[in-house]
């Protein structure tokens, strides 16, 4: 194989009660990235089409997650990159974690997949760290695994996919302003009253027995934040509002995608998916925000090789 060419899902993250630890990839939205074996040694990207990201090797989350993965095998041949960014830089659904995914995905094909998804993890995670400034894998995860996926630990590497309900979708809404990870990380309390953290645990707890349980109402009590939400709550317009939408149309839960300003809602079926688009954009119609909405099946896929040469 010379060249592979990958689609890379958006991901939600956090997940409500998993703040750093759960996420899942939506499968209707996402970028594309090619990557062409080359001659010449080292890492070039040729292209950006889409969203702005720099061309910069050593800056690009693309570029350094490959230059982590290549530092443990080295080849005699270098990479090129074509990069189309349909997910928004600081959109909150995994823009720089689907660049990471992707490039070490793409070469591990070029490869001839010497390392499993699971091991492209660690070097996907090594890119994400330049745009978010930590270390977390609850975006590269589930792009890279598909389903939901529980981030026990990063090192040592712990990581679980979750059973899925039937019939789970999810429902977002992408405002159109940008909220960078760093920032949205540096406004979070140092110290948390330890009610919160009981109440966090306790819903954590609770998702996970409902997934095992088949238990749609606990779940729903489940799909609470109890820490992270508060604080970040201020940056997103409307967020009070859609949230409440969400929960009186009957929604599982509803929370901030990542570190914003997207917004998720999940749903038992995709009507009332449908029916919750339909009233959040009403109110998001009310600002003078551009903003982009999703629905999509909670699906087991992640990262997946669309064409090849
Ligand atoms: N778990 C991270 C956060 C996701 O909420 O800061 C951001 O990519």
């Amino acid at each position: 194989m010379k060249k592979v060419k990958v689609f890379i899902p958006a991901t939600v993250s956090n997940v409500a009660c998993g703040f750093d630890i759960l996420g899942f990839p939506i499968m209707s939205f996402g970028d594309e990235m090619a990557v062409r074996k080359t001659d010449k040694k080292g890492l070039k990207i040729t292209k950006v089409k889409g969203y702005d990201v720099p061309l910069d090797i050593t800056k690009n989350v693309a570029t350094v997650s490959a230059m982590k993965l290549l530092d443990d095998i080295k080849t005699d041949y270098g990479f090129e990159f074509e990069i189309t960014k349909n997910i928004i830089p600081g959109s909150g659904i995994g823009s720089s974690g689907a660049s990471a995914a992707g490039s070490v995905y793409a070469i591990n094909k070029l490869l001839g997949d010497p390392f499993s998804n699971k091991e492209l993890i660690k070097y996907a995670m090594g890119g994400e760290v330049i745009s978010s400034v930590s270390e977390h894998a609850d975006n590269v995860a589930p792009a890279l695994l598909g389903g939901l996926v529980m981030v026990k630990s990063i090192n040592p590497q712990q990581i679980i996919n979750l059973p899925l309900l039937p019939d789970l979708f999810c429902f977002i809404i992408n405002p159109k302003i940008q909220v960078k990870t760093s920032y949205s990380r540096q406004i979070l309390p140092s110290k948390i009253d330890m009610n919160l953290v009981t109440s966090q645990v306790s819903n954590f707890g609770g998702l996970i027995h409902s997934l095992h349980t088949k238990d749609y109402d606990l779940l729903k009590s489940s799909l609470k934040d109890s820490i992270v939400e508060q604080h970040r709550k201020k940056l997103i317009p409307k967020f009070d509002e859609v949230k409440e939408k969400c929960i009186e149309l009957g929604a599982l839960g509803c929370s901030i995608s990542g570190s914003g300003p997207s917004i998720f809602a999940i749903t038992k079926g995709e009507d009332l998916a449908k029916k919750i688009e339909e009233e959040v954009t009403k109110i998001y119609q009310e600002t003078n925000i551009e903003f982009s909405t999703y629905i999509s099946k909670i699906s087991s896929e992640g990262v997946s090789v669309i064409d090849s040469e």
